[in-house]
């Protein structure tokens, strides 16, 4: 999908910064105007982590993501569950479990086709999950948009945020009205980032890899469709 853009993209700021997410995120005071939206790192992005202090880790970072939000604010979570010992991490009850902690209600949860529907896969499952949450925002049904995402769009690596996920999420943004700016405190290669500033919206992004930061500085919404390896 080639969306338009909604503004001037030219118009649209992008900052990235080499550090660590949750100590920005504390020193960060998020107005209204921030929508959260991210991808946090798998516990293979942890060596010599052990899974049981992943998975607490992860629902805690979950937490602080959803506390540092603005109450009016949403917070957004693009996460792709794994297997552990033939076992799965359903990593959506995860996020769930740490925006409770938060007090933060889920306004929607998405589907994102990783294969087509009917195709087995080995390793990872066949969707990703999408997840909105506001402690006290609420959405009209008339905001409503398609709970399963038909396929990836591109990605830039396989860590990446699908293009398909971060499209549907600038799009309901813009359609919040009130939100300007998007922060990625694990911005990666900056995938939300470029997208944001497609549809008008500011992008923060944050990411402890001087490499994949110098790349989310520089990567172009276009770039990102037509060329997602180079990116
Ligand atoms: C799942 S990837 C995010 C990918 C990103 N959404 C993209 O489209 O490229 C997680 C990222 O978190 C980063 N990371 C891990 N721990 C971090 C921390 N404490 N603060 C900031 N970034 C961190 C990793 O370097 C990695 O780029």
């Amino acid at each position: 999908m080639r969306a338009p853009a909604v503004t001037d993209p030219e118009q649209a700021q992008r900052e990235v910064l080499v550090g660590d997410g949750l100590e920005w995120l504390a020193a960060s005071e998020l107005g209204p105007e921030s929508a959260l939206v991210t991808s946090l790192p798998d516990v293979s992005e942890f060596p010599g982590m052990s899974v049981e202090a992943w998975t607490t880790w992860f629902s805690q970072t979950v937490a602080t993501c959803c506390r540092a939000v603005h109450p009016q604010g949403v917070a957004i979570f693009y996460q792709t569950d794994v297997k552990s010992d033939g076992a799965w991490i359903d990593k959506a009850h995860r996020v769930h479990t740490g925006a409770d902690a938060a007090g933060s209600a889920c306004l929607w949860h998405k589907i994102v086709c990783r294969v087509k529907p009917g195709l087995r896969t080995f390793g990872r499952p066949a969707y990703g999950h999408l997840q909105c949450f506001s402690v006290a925002r609420r959405i009209p049904n008339s905001l409503a948009s398609p709970d399963v995402i038909d396929g990836l769009g591109v990605m830039t690596w396989s860590r990446a945020m699908p293009s398909s996920a971060a499209e549907a999420v600038c799009s309901f943004l813009r359609r919040l009205e009130t939100v300007t700016t998007v922060v990625d405190p694990f911005c990666g290669r900056g995938t939300i980032l470029a997208v944001a500033n497609h549809y008008g919206l500011n992008g923060v992004g944050v990411d402890l890899s001087k490499k994949r930061v110098k790349k989310a500085r520089a990567l172009q919404y276009e770039q990102l469709l037509a060329d997602p390896d180079s990116a």
